[in-house]
């Protein structure tokens, strides 16, 4: 199963009997799961015999024959942190692993927001950072903005920050990385938003491994309540991991039938990596551009079951003077539809408890979700 591709999972055979023996000589996982057919004394005595030999702070489901509240009761009394009979889906279990281990993180942890272009060129770069900007005014709380395309990045540009190091510098080295070092990697846009840029140059041929990147995502939701990454449109396996198991995961895409498509495309690859519970967002951008021939927002509709989130029209004036005054469109035309539409997506994105990562999807990839 996904959720669990980063941990060690061993499987053995016999029983409680076989899990005293076994833990009597090995280290106690932070998880154990046993099944058992004993009922009564039996169970009592092999729990006992259990839990001389197991860690107090591993976590230990047991699925037994029975089927009696009394019990179930008496065995949480125990220490035991599940019970279960044998019916239970994978799913279920799926379910109470990742609420052991989320509901004490997803408090601290940053909720993690990633946008990504249907196609090159589509504005999403734009809306990372407009959508960063509103959702710092918004929560009047902190947000990092990462700028994770490294060739053609816009971020510090987009804010007119001068920039010396890049998230290069941050990825290369994790072993030393800490929240004072990574401080020194973002530039501080006003109280509430930071940016994490990408190099300023082509220069090294750069890619992203996806260690490092852990170790970073994991700081920088320490480090702040909202994250918010620019993806580069591409399909590698790092941004395809990062789509995943993100927050929330923003697709921007221009009303013609090859965004669609594209869209389309992401959508069928990641609804299933994501799950049920993750919200996949659509914008459409540069709605107005080609009147005459573009879709629209019920032609995306039908072609994905849902609606797009947000609809910015064409806007080059406005989106001009922003970019030319390093500012966000919000700060020079405060209530054009554009504004308005993205206020809307950063409401949307921010999640519905939306202080300090509550209500955070409960996400499959570690670096994205645990403290590990
Ligand atoms: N609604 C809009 N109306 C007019 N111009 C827009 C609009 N949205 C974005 N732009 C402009 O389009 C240009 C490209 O936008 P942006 O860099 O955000 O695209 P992108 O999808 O990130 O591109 P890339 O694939 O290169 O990363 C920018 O100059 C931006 O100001
Ligand atoms: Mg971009």
């Amino acid at each position: 199963m996904r959720a669990f591709s980063h941990s060690k999972i061993a499987v053995n055979t016999g029983g409680l009997a076989e899990s005293i023996s076994y833990l009597a000589t090995n280290e106690t996982p932070q998880i154990l799961i046993v099944e058992t057919d004993a009922t009564g004394d039996d169970l009592y005595q092999a729990l006992e015999g259990l839990a001389e030999v197991c860690s107090p702070d591993s976590k230990v489901i047991l699925i037994g024959p029975e089927n009696d509240i009394d019990l179930y009761r008496q065995l949480l009394g125990m220490g035991l942190s599940e019970y279960f009979t044998s019916n239970i889906t994978a799913q279920q279990m799926a379910e109470t692993i990742e609420g052991m281990f989320t509901e004490a993180d997803a408090t601290q942890l940053g909720r993690v927001i990633a946008f990504v272009g249907a196609r090159g060129g589509v504005g999403s770069s734009t809306m990372a950072a407009n959508t960063a900007y509103v959702l710092s005014k918004q929560q009047d709380d902190n947000v990092i903005l990462i700028d994770m395309d490294l060739a053609f990045g816009t971020a510090a540009l987009s804010f007119n920050l001068q920039q010396k190091q890049s998230l290069v510098d941050a990825l290369a080295q994790p072993g030393r990385l800490d929240d004072v070092l990574m401080a020194r990697f973002m530039l501080k846009y006003d109280d509430h938003l930071s940016v994490v840029p990408s190099p300023a140059n082509l220069g090294g041929n750069y890619s992203i491994d996806l260690e490092p990147l852990e170790v970073l995502m994991k700081l920088v939701r320490q480090m702040s309540p909202y994250v918010v990454l620019d993806l580069p449109h591409q399909w590698t396996p790092w941004v395809s991991e990062v789509m995943a198991d993100v927050n929330e995961l923003v697709i921007t895409a221009y009303p013609d039938l090859i965004s669609l498509r594209e869209t389309k495309n992401l959508y069928d690859a990641i609804a299933h990596p994501r799950g049920d519970s993750a919200p996949t967002r659509l914008v459409l951008n540069r709605v107005g551009l080609a009147k005459k021939v573009e879709l629209t927002a019920k032609d995306f509709e039908g072609a994905l079951s849902a609606a797009p989130d947000a609809i910015i029209p064409f806007d080059p004036a406005n989106f001009g003077t922003a970019l030319n005054n390093g500012q966000m469109i919000i700060q020079t035309a405060k209530n054009c539809k554009a504004s308005q539409q993205i206020g809307r997506l950063a409401t949307l994105v921010a999640g519905k408890k939306n202080k300090k990562g509550k209500g955070a999807k409960k996400s499959a990839f570690s670096f994205l979700k645990s403290t590990g």
